[in-house]
C-alpha cells in the first residue's frame, strides 16, 4: 500500500460536528489515527451519496462506493467533484451480496456498512461480503436500526399495536408496510457479524439522546448536546435503547 500524507481528517467528534454522527466518526477518527499516515482503501457498502465516503476521500483515502441506485451515485459523484475529490472516489452500481464480482477479495482495509443490513432482502450474505472484502486484520463499521428505540417512539407516539408488533416480530417489523425489513438488539447484530466471520470490538449507541430532545434543546447548546452524546454511547441501557447501533469489527487474521 502506497504511503501518503493525507489531507486533514474527517469530522473528529468535536464540537460542532453533527451530534447525530459523532459517535460514529469517533470511532473512525481512533481507526484512522491506529493507520499513521497510510492511504487507506476503503469500501463503502450501500454509501449512498457520500454523508462518509467524501470526508474519507478529503483526508487521502481512495474509497469506493457500492450501491444500489443510480441516482444516489450521481450525487456522489458530483459531491466528491465539488469537494475536489473525484480521483479517490469510486463509484460502482451492484448488490451489496454480490461484492465478489465488484471488489477484489481481502483487498480492502476499511469496509463501511451503514443503515443498510436493515433494507437488504438477507443480511447474512452481506455481512459475510463485508468480511470476504477485508483484508485480515481489516476493520469493519456497520451501523443498524435499534429494536428498542423503535418500540419506544411507536409507543410515546401512541402507535401501540405497532410497538407491540417491533418487540414481538423476530425481525422487529411492525407489519408488511414498514419500511425496515428488520431492527437489531445488540446480541442480535453482533451475532451476524460473528457468523461472518466479523470479531466485534465496540458497540455505541447512535442517537441514543438527539432524537428524544426537544428542538429546541437539540438547536440550543450544540456543544453539550454532543459532549453527552458521547458520554452515554456506551453505555448499557443509554447504548441499547439509541436509535442506532454502530458495530466495529474486525476480520480476525
Ligand atoms: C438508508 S441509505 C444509507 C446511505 C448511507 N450508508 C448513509 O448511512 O447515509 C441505504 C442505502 O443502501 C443502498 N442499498 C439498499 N440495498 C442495497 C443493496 N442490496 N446493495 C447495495 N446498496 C443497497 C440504497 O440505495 C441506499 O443508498
Amino acid at each position: 500500500m502506497e504511503r501518503t500524507h493525507p489531507r486533514p481528517g474527517p469530522p473528529a467528534a468535536r464540537p460542532g460536528t453533527g451530534a447525530r454522527t459523532a459517535v460514529i466518526w469517533a470511532v473512525l477518527r481512533r481507526e484512522l489515527d491506529r493507520q499513521g499516515d497510510r492511504a487507506l482503501a476503503v469500501l463503502d457498502v450501500g454509501g449512498g451519496t457520500g454523508g462518509f465516503a467524501v470526508p474519507l476521500a478529503e483526508a487521502g483515502h481512495r474509497v469506493t462506493v457500492v450501491d444500489a441506485s443510480p441516482d444516489a451515485l450521481a450525487a456522489l459523484t458530483r459531491r466528491a467533484a465539488e469537494a475536489g475529490v473525484a480521483d479517490r472516489v469510486r463509484a460502482v452500481q451492484g448488490d451489496g451480496d454480490a461484492l465478489g464480482g465488484l471488489v477484489e477479495p481481502a483487498s480492502v482495509d476499511l469496509v463501511l456498512c451503514h443503515a443498510v443490513l436493515e433494507v437488504v432482502d438477507d443480511p447474512a450474505p452481506v455481512a459475510a461480503a463485508l468480511a470476504t472484502a477485508l483484508r485480515p486484520g481489516g476493520a469493519a463499521s456497520v451501523l443498524v436500526a435499534g429494536r428498542a428505540a423503535a418500540v419506544l417512539a411507536r409507543a410515546t407516539g401512541g402507535q401501540l399495536a405497532a410497538a407491540a408488533a417491533i418487540l414481538s416480530d423476530p425481525e422487529g417489523r411492525a407489519g408488511p408496510r414498514d419500511t425496515l425489513r428488520r431492527r437489531y438488539d445488540p446480541d442480535g447484530a453482533t451475532a451476524l457479524l460473528h457468523s461472518a466471520g466479523l470479531l466485534v470490538e465496540e458497540v455505541h449507541g447512535v442517537r441514543a439522546l438527539t432524537d428524544l430532545l426537544p428542538s429546541a434543546v437539540a438547536d440550543g447548546d450544540q456543544r453539550a448536546v454532543l459532549e453527552l452524546e458521547l458520554a452515554v454511547a456506551a453505555l448499557p441501557p443509554y447504548r441499547d435503547i439509541a436509535a442506532q447501533l454502530h458495530l466495529f469489527a474486525r476480520r480476525t487474521p
